[in-house]
């Protein structure tokens, strides 16, 4: 069989906060990505993956949509995305969308309803709980970023309930159980299909159905809630919510599109429930087997070991990726490389390789071609991760010195990922206005490691890729 656009494409992720300022207001944004089309098309990258850019709050940096048919004013609005989408397309660059399909953020309209009353139709759209007989939670779950006071679950003093929240305490839980709520993620998931844009990456898409809402049998964390990630995963039910999804959208036979599952608590063992065609659930996915934040890295034996037992599953039709890193993991070259100045360009080669020639299609994070490094900031006010800020609020209540919350917290930060684009050695690596100020702070190395000196070097690595 002929394949799909998608099977030959290779994927690069933007992180639009921190690809390219084109107004110096220190955020990157749209018209940034335009001026860079250029350098993707030269790159020879096929598609982008664009995280999350609907209005947002940026509690988690987008994660947090506020609106899920517009785009966010500070990326450039709808006028820069269209303009993009259309230069994108002139160049032949696909455009896929995040979808954050497990939470909204509390400033979404939906939520504000659904929180209006008890009887408001869009009650459902979210999960509320009554308190237990003595007020507390209606289980012991944790949420995952530490916020607040470490619980899932936030009351609402104007109802009288809990709503669920495994993530900020601003990022309520969507209730795919709603009737209600699937028919209007349905609808506007085709707005963005005919306005053209060519698949999506779903966000914890593993996770939309709930497991029973009853404690965790696990023991408590100091505060006394319990993070069961392995529960939250995978729940019987998740398929018929995926198979309903994708055949009222991106499945429909009118669009030529795609969806890149985030597949949390998928091995090799269950991924074909997904991703066989027969299905008709998710035409690929990405897993945690290789790249995750609980494990710093894996042995060369491990890598062969999940390679080989995910290849077997393209013997009977299915397709999967290939990625060493994205924005919520360390770079990929300090973690799985080696970023000494004698060995970063051999070690980013190497690992380029790896992706490249395995079965799948290959995701590139923005900066790895050029081989940008992890970051270590010398105070937890430079940091902004919801990750990194949650678990060192944590150590610090916990009785950890600030020093030694740092040093911990920041090893597996997301922000290693997410500082600016390093494109030239001027101030603030080129990727702002001169004199603006990024909304993170650029990684200190980049007066060697920078676009324009990569390309000017005899071993670029971005000629490389
Ligand atoms: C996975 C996303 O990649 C991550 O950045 C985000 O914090 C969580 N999902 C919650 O949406």
């Amino acid at each position: 069989m002929e394949p799909k656009w998608w099977q030959k494409a290779v994927i690069y992720e933007i992180y639009t906060k921190s690809f390219k300022d084109s107004d110096g207001d220190g955020l990157g944004d749209l018209f940034g990505v335009i001026e860079k089309l250029p350098y993707l098309k030269e790159l020879g990258i096929d598609c982008i993956w664009f995280t999350p850019i609907y209005p947002s709050p940026q509690v988690d940096n987008g994660y947090d949509v506020a609106d899920y048919e517009d785009i966010e004013p500070a990326y450039g609005g709808m006028t820069a995305f269209k303009e993009l989408l259309e230069k994108a397309h002139a160049l032949g660059i696909r455009v896929v969308m995040d979808l954050v399909l497990n939470h909204s953020s509390d400033e979404c309209r939906w939520f504000k309803e659904s929180q209006s009353s008890r009887d408001d139709p869009k009650r459902d759209w979210y999960i509320w709980r009554s308190p237990r007989e003595d007020g507390s939670e209606p289980n012991n779950w944790a949420n995952k970023f530490n916020d607040g006071s470490g619980s899932a679950w936030t009351f609402d003093e104007k109802t009288g309930e809990y709503y669920l929240h495994n993530y900020a305490v601003k990022m309520p839980e969507l209730n795919w159980e709603s009737r209600g709520l699937r028919e209007e993620v349905y609808r506007v998931i085709r707005g963005w299909l005919d306005m053209g844009v060519d698949g999506f990456r779903l966000d914890v898409i593993t996770k939309l159905k709930k497991p029973p809402f009853v404690d965790s049998p696990k023991k408590p964390n100091p505060f006394g809630y319990v993070l069961d990630n392995e529960i939250q995963s995978c729940n019987p039910g998740l398929h018929e919510i995926i198979k309903e999804l994708r055949e009222n959208t991106w499945g429909l036979p009118q669009y030529d599109a795609f969806a890149v599952g985030e597949a949390g608590g998928v091995t090799e063992k269950n991924a074909e429930e997904f991703l066989s065609p027969k299905r008709g659930e998710l035409e690929t996915l990405y897993h945690f087997q290789i790249v995750s934040r609980n494990r710093p890295t894996v042995t060369l034996k491990a890598y062969k070991e999940i390679q080989d037992n995910w290849g077997q599953i393209f013997n009977r039709g299915s397709w999967t990726t290939e990625h060493l890193s994205n924005h919520d993991q360390a770079r990929q070259v300090s973690r799985f490389g080696n970023d000494s100045s004698k060995y970063r360009k051999p070690s980013a080669k190497c690992l380029a390789m790896m992706t490249h020639v395995f079965p799948g299609t290959p995701f590139v994070y923005q900066g790895e071609e050029i081989g940008m490094t992890n970051v270590y900031f010398d105070s937890i006010d430079d940091y902004n991760d919801r990750y990194t800020l949650g678990d060192y609020a944590a150590a610090i209540r916990d009785g950890m010195t600030p020093e030694d919350a740092l040093r911990k917290v920041r090893i597996n930060s997301r922000d290693h990922a997410r500082t600016p684009m390093q494109w030239d050695a001027s101030e603030n690596a080129g990727f702002t206005v001169p004199g603006a100020r990024p909304w993170i702070k650029v990684n200190p190395n980049y007066r060697e490691i920078n676009v324009s000196s990569d390309r000017a070097s005899s071993d670029s690595l971005f000629a490389f890729y």
